[in-house]
């Protein structure tokens, strides 16, 4: 795939401490992009030129707010914000899990998107430029997994609240995806593939996987995040989509 010129582009990404969010931020320094990267915990990214770091927790809007604004004041005007930050856990099944700890995991893997998608739609609005605003979700929005009751949900609301946000702002010039991105080898492939089948009933699925090595790289996520947002021919018509296999 042939990418258009990324130089002057800027692109926050999320959840960039380590795994995928790592990966493509990494990626797309790579590719000349100015990177904005978020998280808890440290980014590898950080004190890089062209790059603004910062440690926070996407729960905070607030926080995710004064990011947005350093990352526009030092790198420029944002093109592409990508909510990557997410959780697993808990995995439980239904009967075993308690409301506390569902909506300790959906203020993660939903509220954190809702507070990513706010600051960049009001970056949009102050600027009055366009934007791209790409979610993570999972193939476990489309599905549902035994033992994921809380995973399952919260990538479902990722894809539902993605859809809303583009028909709200698409005047305003935002195209909004909700990307599920294949499986990627990251910590949270080892946290699956060690659970008990008792647990996790399709744990085998993830560990064939493994063992054919099937994955797709953060590499290929970037790129093909960077392509449905800077490259007109591969604009796609839906906002919910799915990653193709790497391997073909
Ligand atoms: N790996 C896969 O196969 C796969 C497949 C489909 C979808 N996904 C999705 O891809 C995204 C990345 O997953 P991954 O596999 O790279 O997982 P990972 O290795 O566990 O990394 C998760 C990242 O999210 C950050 N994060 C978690 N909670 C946060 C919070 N409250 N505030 C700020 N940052 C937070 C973590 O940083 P800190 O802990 O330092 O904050 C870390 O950088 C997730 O949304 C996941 O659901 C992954």
């Amino acid at each position: 795939m042939a990418l258009p010129s990324l130089h002057d582009r800027v692109v926050v990404v999320t959840g960039a401490s380590r795994g995928l969010g790592a990966g493509m931020a990494e990626r797309f320094r790579s590719l000349g992009m100015r990177v904005g990267v978020c998280a808890r915990g440290a980014s590898p990214l950080a004190g890089r030129s062209g790059v603004v770091a910062q440690r926070l927790d996407v729960r905070d809007e607030a926080a995710m707010q004064g990011f947005a604004a350093a990352v526009a004041a030092e790198l420029g005007p944002i093109d592409l914000w990508v909510n990557n930050a997410g959780v697993l856990e808990p995995i439980a099944f239904l009967r075993d899990l308690s409301g506390e700890a569902l909506m300790e995991h959906l203020a993660i893997n939903v509220g954190g998107v809702l507070a990513g998608s706010k600051a960049f739609v009001g970056h949009l609005h102050r600027t009055g430029r366009g934007g791209v605003l790409v979610n993570v979700s999972s193939g476990a929005a489309q599905r549902g997994y035994a033992g994921w009751t809380a995973y399952c949900a919260g990538k479902a609301a990722v894809d539902r609240l993605s859809e809303c946000v583009q028909l709200e702002e698409a005047e305003h010039g935002l195209r909004a995806y909700a990307v599920a991105p294949g499986v990627v080898d990251t910590a949270m492939q080892t946290t699956i593939r060690g659970m008990s089948e008792e647990r996790f009933p399709a744990v085998e699925k993830f560990r064939e996987l493994k063992r054919n090595e099937a994955f797709n790289s953060p590499a290929f996520v970037a790129d093909r995040i960077a392509a449905l947002a800077f490259d007109p021919e591969a604009r796609p018509d839906s906002v919910v989509l799915r990653l193709p296999s790497e391997q073909g």
